[in-house]
């Protein structure tokens, strides 16, 4: 069976949290596309080279969810070499056997705009900035609030903004606002929506 669920939407709005359980309770595999991007944007060296060039290895580094990493993802994923460079293997991974789920930006307007469950998740700048905060170790970790919600708004902007496949919903996405929902609210309001969709084709 080839079934594709895109998740697409802003930094810290819940993306990595939802795909990960709707992938688990559906048994589909799961990419992660920023972590493409946050390889190249932390590897140095020619972006589109590193792009071409990326190992299994690159995704494994311990550096790739800090916010230089998220930043520097954001830059080089305005390249339109470095999104082409990607766009073969993601392409390949959302319609392998078995159904996939990919998370990122651009999953159901550009990578697959074929898919069969489109969900776009959002909240506000401050709600996203505050969990991102969190994560970071809150009061107790090294960055203020301040400087997270200035980095969400600057990568959110840049990400919108962008000539070749800016963030934008997809015609047909369905748009889930985490900003009140607790994440087990938001998992069965995904799970929810894809179960419809499996549920309406022969399989
Ligand atoms: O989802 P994330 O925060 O890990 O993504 C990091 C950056 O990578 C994001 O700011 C923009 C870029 N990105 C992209 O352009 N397209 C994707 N499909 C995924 C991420």
């Amino acid at each position: 069976m080839v079934f594709t669920v895109a998740i697409d939407g802003p930094a810290a709005a819940g993306k990595g949290t939802i795909s990960r359980a709707v992938a688990a309770h559906f048994g589909f595999a799961h990419l992660d596309t920023g972590a493409l991007y946050r390889a190249v944007g932390v590897k140095g060296g020619d972006p589109v080279e590193a792009a071409r060039n990326l190992s299994p290895g690159d995704l494994e580094r311990d550096d790739l969810r800090s916010l230089e990493a998220g930043q520097a993802a954001s830059r080089v994923a305005a390249l339109p070499g470095v999104r082409a460079a990607l766009l073969d293997f993601q392409r390949r991974f959302a319609r392998r056997a078995g159904g996939a789920v990919l998370d990122g930006r651009d999953i159901g307007t550009v990578i697959c705009p074929e898919a069969e469950a489109k969900i776009f998740v959002t909240a506000s700048a401050e709600v996203r900035a505050r969990r991102r905060w969190l994560e970071l170790g809150g009061a107790a970790g090294v960055r203020p609030l301040a400087d997270v919600l200035a980095e969400v708004e600057e990568r959110d902007a840049r990400d919108r903004n962008r000539a070749d496949a800016p963030l934008r919903p997809a015609a047909d996405a369905v748009t889930l606002d985490t900003g009140a929902l607790s994440a087990d609210e938001a998992i069965a309001r995904a799970i929810a929506l894809v179960a419809a969709r499996l549920g309406g084709r022969a399989r």
